[in-house]
């Protein structure tokens, strides 16, 4: 059987590997995956034939795993966070879908059964570590324009503001990429008060994890990384603190029947 296992390993720490994904690596010899992931995965992989490629590669990569998976290599292509979001499972079906399109037929993608396994993304867990960001109504943006332009980019900044959806933006700066951030601000602020609470989640889950509650206004790009996933909350979004801590939250409206 050729099996291609499209999996996530969940933002960072291992606690957050599902028994899903747990159970999908066991069944394959082969993972193919970019460096410093499979370096978190540590022991699961330990016995496996690991295939790693470097970061920006990833046709190359969903092709090598593809390839691999049609020798009949039972093989798992692992992604962080969740592997359906920002991430590796569209690469693959856009290669297999254009290998149906053009009738090209060796190695022969479309005889691979390709299972997609879910994870936690970065918002969820970003969102977790203050109470519940995300408790109504969200979106995500990425704010990278290699691949989409800032046009379209905007056009949904400017509809999520509109549609006063909580907002997490994945890839928000990177060294080539400094401003888009502070724009993105910018149109938010038309939408919404500076006061809105937001957060800026670096490394989440990770050893050098840092959580920092701040305001819409307060967001700088300059003090943001690509590690970093920046959200916003909605006009409704609260901070409250008890002698316990400082929490972030989106009510769903329940406040009239409590
Ligand atoms: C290419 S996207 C991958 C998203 C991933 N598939 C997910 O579901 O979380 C990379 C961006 O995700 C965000 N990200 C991923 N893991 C993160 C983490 N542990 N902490 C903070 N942000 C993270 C950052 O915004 C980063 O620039």
């Amino acid at each position: 059987m050729q099996k291609l296992f499209l999996v996530s390993t969940g933002p960072g720490h291992s606690d957050f590997l599902t028994t899903a994904t747990r159970n999908a690596i066991d069944e394959v010899s082969d993972i193919v995956g970019y460096g410093l992931y499979l370096d978190l995965l540590d022991h699961l992989v330990k016995e496996k034939v690991c295939h790693t490629t470097n970061l920006g590669e990833e046709i190359d990569r969903a092709a090598l795993a593809l390839n691999l998976a049609s020798e009949g290599k039972a093989t798992a292509l692992v992604s962080s966070g969740d592997v359906g979001i920002y991430a590796m499972a569209s690469v693959v079906f856009e290669l297999m879908e254009r290998q149906e399109l053009n009738g090209e037929s060796y190695p022969h993608w479309g005889d691979v059964e390709v299972r997609v396994v879910p994870g936690i993304s970065a918002m969820q867990a970003a969102s977790s570590r203050v109470g519940a960001l995300l408790g109504h109504d969200f979106c995500t943006i990425s704010l990278s324009n290699l691949l989409t332009p800032w046009q379209t980019i905007e056009k949904r900044i400017h509809s999520a503001g509109q549609g006063d959806f909580v907002v997490s933006f994945y890839n928000p700066v990177s060294k080539k990429r400094d401003w888009q951030l502070d724009r993105a601000v910018e149109i938010l602020l038309e939408y919404r008060p500076a006061a809105t609470p937001a957060i800026l989640a670096r490394n989440v889950t990770r050893p050098t994890e840092r959580i920092q509650q701040l305001s819409l206004s307060e967001i700088r790009g300059e003090n943001v990384d690509m590690f970093t996933l920046v959200s916003v909350g909605n006009s409704e979004s609260r901070r409250f603190t008890t002698s316990r801590g400082s929490y972030i939250y989106t009510p769903r409206g329940y406040s009239g029947k409590l």
